[in-house]
């Protein structure tokens, strides 16, 4: 039976638990909603650890104020069904806000008091340029679960690969006793990166969705035909997009396309020999003029892949 663990102070026993036993544990932590995209993270954890602990927590401190705090999508029953079915997860932690900000929590930046953890130099662009409130989110989140959890390992899917870049950095920087894993993206049947967020699409909008990979594949192609300057790859991806955008009434946009160093996520001109590259972008989903919700899209993809 999976352990249902709302306190800090619970997964703190749990834990004391299994050090006294000599046994590793495995760290998903997430935002609930999950898909086959974190199932996977929970199977590779299981692979590499006697236990796994997902926590499912909606943390304010990464969402602005207009963000979709509110409607993130909360359906702890078929989680947590996803997780007995799946097998072999020892323990979910489902804290409050109130348990893991204990001081409370103000969206509103200019209004919040306390400690937060910031990654310099790797927040600012790509999402964060979207989203600047974001990653000092992520980072002061994952800070306070790793501190509760201490796991061996840690898990992170490649969608998000920005987060992995930014929390990564932060455990190395801060000496977290802990290993990054990272996982390559699950999609969908049509190739449409899982995410929580999908949920918000229409079935007309869930087609137009799938502009970002065929986006990403178009520049995948210039590389492969022997392009390697920014303005050839990233050019023949945003061409792809450019076609859809011009009609407002199809409501898609470009937010952002990159090609970046993976490391330090600075955009770069030209990949160098036997280099490798980060193509990533972000699509707005949804007609607002029309009244219909705008959903953000990402994706990403490795120049060579793997
Ligand atoms: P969430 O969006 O729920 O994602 C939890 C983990 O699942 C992240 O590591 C994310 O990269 C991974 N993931 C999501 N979609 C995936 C897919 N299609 N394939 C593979 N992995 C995928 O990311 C967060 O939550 C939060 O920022 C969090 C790290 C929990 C901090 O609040």
């Amino acid at each position: 039976d999976i352990k249902i663990l709302r306190t800090v102070a619970e997964v703190r026993q749990w834990r004391r638990d299994l050090l006294v036993k000599n046994e590793s544990v495995g760290f998903v932590p997430t935002m609930g909603a999950l898909h086959a995209g974190h199932l996977a993270l929970v199977n590779h954890s299981k692979k590499e650890n006697d236990h796994t602990i997902v926590s499912i927590f909606v943390n304010p401190a990464q969402f602005a104020p207009h963000e979709d705090l509110d409607q993130y999508p909360r359906t702890f029953d078929s989680d947590k069904a996803k997780l007995d079915e799946l097998g072999g997860v020892s323990a979910i932690f489902l804290p409050t806000v109130k348990e893991m900000y204990p001081n409370g929590i103000k969206l509103d930046r200019s209004k919040q008091v306390g400690a937060f953890v910031e990654v310099q130099g790797l927040s600012h662009q790509l999402e964060g340029s979207v989203r600047p409130h974001f990653f000092r989110g992520v980072a002061t989140v994952v800070t306070k679960l790793l501190n509760i959890v201490q796991p061996e390992r840690l898990y992170l899917g490649q969608k998000d690969v920005q987060q992995t870049v930014v929390v990564r950095r932060m455990v190395t920087d801060l000496h977290i006793p802990t290993d990054v894993r990272v996982c390559p993206t699950v999609r969908e049947s049509d190739g449409l990166a899982m995410s929580s967020r999908n949920a918000y699409l229409n079935e007309e909008q869930w087609e137009r969705a799938n502009i970002l990979i065929q986006a990403l594949k178009a520049g995948e192609e210039a590389y492969l035909a022997g392009a390697r300057s920014q303005k050839d790859i990233v050019g023949a991806a945003v061409a792809v997009i450019g076609d859809l955008m011009l009609k407002s009434e199809n409501g898609v946009t470009l937010e952002y396309m990159s090609l970046a160093d993976p490391e330090t996520l600075q955009e770069i001109d030209e990949i160098p020999e036997g280099g490798k590259a980060i193509m990533s972008g972000a699509v707005r989903i949804g007609n607002a003029a029309k009244g219909e919700r705008v959903t953000r899209i990402i994706d990403n993809q490795f120049l060579p892949r793997d």
